[in-house]
């Protein structure tokens, strides 16, 4: 069972005032001037959606252009290998951009991108479009065929998403490695999905310094069991020399050679393979993630449409990076689907000063803000002396996703970001789903800080206990979606099994054919169906909103010479949320030192990246284990939380536990 006191909270609040909010149920009323204008008011949709479901996912689908109209709105006969829309075909990148230019919009600003040391470029739909043609025409040239998957490992540059949609002009699936992960990490992936071509570039800023991820490609394309065809993108020009090997291109040199040419949008089956993401899982093994081009598509539109209240001429922002999904559905597909301006920020939030986002709402005067808890919780340490510092009036939306988010940030969030008068939307939602699944709609709900709000109209969210029985109002249980959705995974890539064994076994009744999807998170509902999300309960964490398998981290400190055992959990942590700890058990004769440490912390930057780098890495003996041989995880999280250490006594080696959170509390 989930356990509430996974709830995170940051500086001196405590677990019992945030208890007493919760209780207090304290709630927020969207601002009249918000919900008069929102895309959606209608309380009577949730009626309206339990009453005509599926056919009410038609007003998503009614969201996207369709070369050939579909025949049926959803198909279960395979569940859950369901199919939506089944019949239609469409193309991703012609919905994102000629329908636009078609309907006047060629001179609207989609993309507005800054760069970390302040350079601006803004690309009109017309612009945008020119470029994705001549980069699928380029892509065409270089072999890449409908279904090869291509993989794009970039930063925040807006090359990423032109490469996204000309690869879905061509019907070729694009999978997005985020920039920050390793070069091992980016081989894995390549591999998994035998894919054939890489985009990627020379470098990027950080912090005002060059960097250089190109030496990351190609590391990691040694790793690569396959030939690839590399293009490779010139972000640093003079800064950083590079020299393109044997199968690299230059990507201006690409584009500039196809420049003014027309490639088709391919028609895709409405069930054809969008795109490619990798995620973390339970093993050491990263889950490839399928999303179809009509479902996703709609449902990432739909709420966009509705969460999100993005109209065409908004400044919309979502500082998420593109490497992620959040990224995927919500700067690129739901937005640039509805012909909204979507930004593109490249660097940090704290360069050159920490008030680098509020100058950029500022200066942009960005209408709807969406970024994560981790980052709200480092504005609030910064101080309200930087937002309060900018004009952020021209904000009317701010969300949140990634992570649960406390009570006292929701409100920090609302008062100094929104100045009260703009709704915060708090929304739940994975990978696996495409788009977002439970929240408030904020021309309707009222908002509850801490609490993600009801599932969306259509959306089955259900919390129940181990035996699947649904928990009463106020308990802990696990969260379970009952029905399907347009956006949600078709299946792990090559690996319908895992599919089925990850997401459908734990509460799905195969006989009488009902289906449960699992997404493996902990939650509490409330009495008026209002849905507190508590966290993972599987062996992934959230550091800093980023979704990291701890299997993953302890194959990655295994893989060291000299290191027998590694258990790697979760702990508090203010701003990050959860942060990696490592406990390591050499092999003998190896002593535990500072070399030792650092081959370690290197060995998971190496494997994975420098978001899963160990907050701690603490040399033991042993780990508590049960009876059985099976590690207490509980306990190793509650060490690293610095919380009360719970039951000792069902240990094969009790007396392990005191001596490694003596270590904790010397460190
Ligand atoms: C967590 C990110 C609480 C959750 C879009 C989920 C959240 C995992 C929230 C997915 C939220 C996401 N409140 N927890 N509003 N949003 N999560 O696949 O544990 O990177 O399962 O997708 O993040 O992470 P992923």
């Amino acid at each position: 069972m989930p356990d509430e006191s996974s709830e995170r909270e940051s500086g001196d609040d405590t677990e019992s005032a945030l208890e007493a909010r919760l209780a207090a149920g304290e709630t927020y009323e969207p601002p009249a001037s918000f919900v008069e204008q929102a895309n959606v008011s209608d309380p009577g949709i949730y009626d309206d959606f339990e009453e005509n479901w599926p056919d009410c996912w038609e007003q998503a689908a009614d969201l996207v252009s369709w070369f050939d109209e579909y025949d049926t709105v959803l198909e279960d006969e395979d569940a859950p290998f369901y199919r939506w829309f089944t019949g239609g075909t469409l193309n991703a990148s012609y919905n994102c951009l000629d329908r636009h230019v078609e309907d006047g919009a060629k001179n609207r600003a989609a993309i507005k991108w800054e760069g970390e040391l302040g350079e601006t470029r803004t690309y009109t739909y017309g612009d945008l479009l020119n470029e994705v043609e001549a980069f699928a025409a380029a892509l065409q040239e270089l072999g890449v065929e409908e279904d090869d998957v291509v993989t794009l490992y970039m930063p925040m540059i807006p090359e990423l998403p032109i490469a996204m949609l000309a690869c879905a002009r061509i019907g070729a699936p694009h999978s997005v490695v985020f920039a920050g992960f390793s070069a091992d990490a980016l081989a894995t992936r390549m591999n998994a999905a035998e894919s054939e071509y890489l985009v990627t570039c020379d470098g990027y800023y950080r912090r005002g310094d060059p960097l250089n991820h190109k030496e990351k490609a190609d590391k990691g394309l040694r790793g690569v069991d396959h030939d690839v065809e590399t293009v490779v993108v010139d972000r640093l020009g003079d800064e950083l020399e590079h020299f393109l090997g044997a199968n690299a291109h230059d990507y201006d040199e690409l584009v500039s050679d196809h420049a003014g040419a027309s490639v088709e949008p391919v028609e895709r089956d409405a069930e054809d393979m969008l795109f490619l993401m990798y995620t973390s899982g339970t093993t050491g093994q990263p889950k490839g993630v399928k999303h179809t081009t009509g479902g996703y598509l709609s449902y990432a539109a739909w709420t966009s449409h509705a969460v999100l209240d993005v109209k065409p001429e908004d400044t919309y922002w979502c500082a998420a990076d593109i490497g992620w999904i959040t990224g995927h559905s919500y700067i690129v597909y739901g937005p640039l689907t509805l012909g909204t301006t979507t930004m593109m920020y490249e660097g940090t939030p704290d360069y050159p000063d920490k008030d680098r986002l509020w100058e950029l709402i500022e200066t942009n005067t960005v209408d709807i803000f969406y970024t994560a808890p981790t980052a709200i919780r480092a504005f609030m340490k910064w101080g309200t002396g930087y937002p309060d510092a900018h004009d952020l009036s021209s904000l009317r939306l701010l969300g949140t996703v990634g992570e649960p988010i406390n009570p006292r940030a929701w409100t920090w969030y609302y008062e100094h970001i929104g100045g009260e008068s703009c709704p915060v939307v708090d929304t739940w939602w994975q990978t696996e789903t495409g788009g977002m699944m439970i929240t408030t709609l904020p021309g309707i709900g009222e908002m509850k800080p801490g609490s993600a709000g009801p599932p969306l109209p259509g959306i089955d969210a259900k919390i129940v206990d181990a035996a699947g029985e649904e928990v009463g109002a106020g308990n802990a249980g696990y969260l379970t979606v009952q029905n399907p959705w347009p956006g949600m995974l078709r299946t792990l890539y090559n690996n319908d099994d895992r599919f089925l064994n990850e997401y459908w076994q734990e509460y799905s009744d195969p006989d009488a054919d009902e289906w449960v999807y699992f997404p493996e998170d902990g939650a509490k509902i409330d009495e008026d169906g209002s849905i507190t999300v508590l966290g993972r309960v599987d062996d992934v964490i959230n550091v800093s909103g980023h979704r990291l398998g701890t299997m993953e981290i302890e194959s990655a400190i295994v893989g060291v010479e000299g290191v027998a055992e590694a258990a790697v959990v979760g702990g508090d942590h203010e701003v990050k949320g959860q942060a990696v700890y490592a406990y390591v058990i050499l092999e003998d004769g190896q002593e535990a030192t500072d070399g030792m440490h650092d081959r370690i912390v290197e060995g998971v930057e190496d494997s994975i990246g420098p978001i899963a780098r160990p907050e701690e890495v603490l040399f033991t003996p042993e780990l508590p284990k049960t009876r059985s041989g099976k590690i207490m995880r509980r306990l190793l999280e509650d060490i690293a939380s610095g919380e009360e250490l719970g039951d000792t006594s069902t240990l094969r080696n009790p007396e392990i536990v005191e001596e490694i959170a003596d270590q904790v509390g010397e460190n």
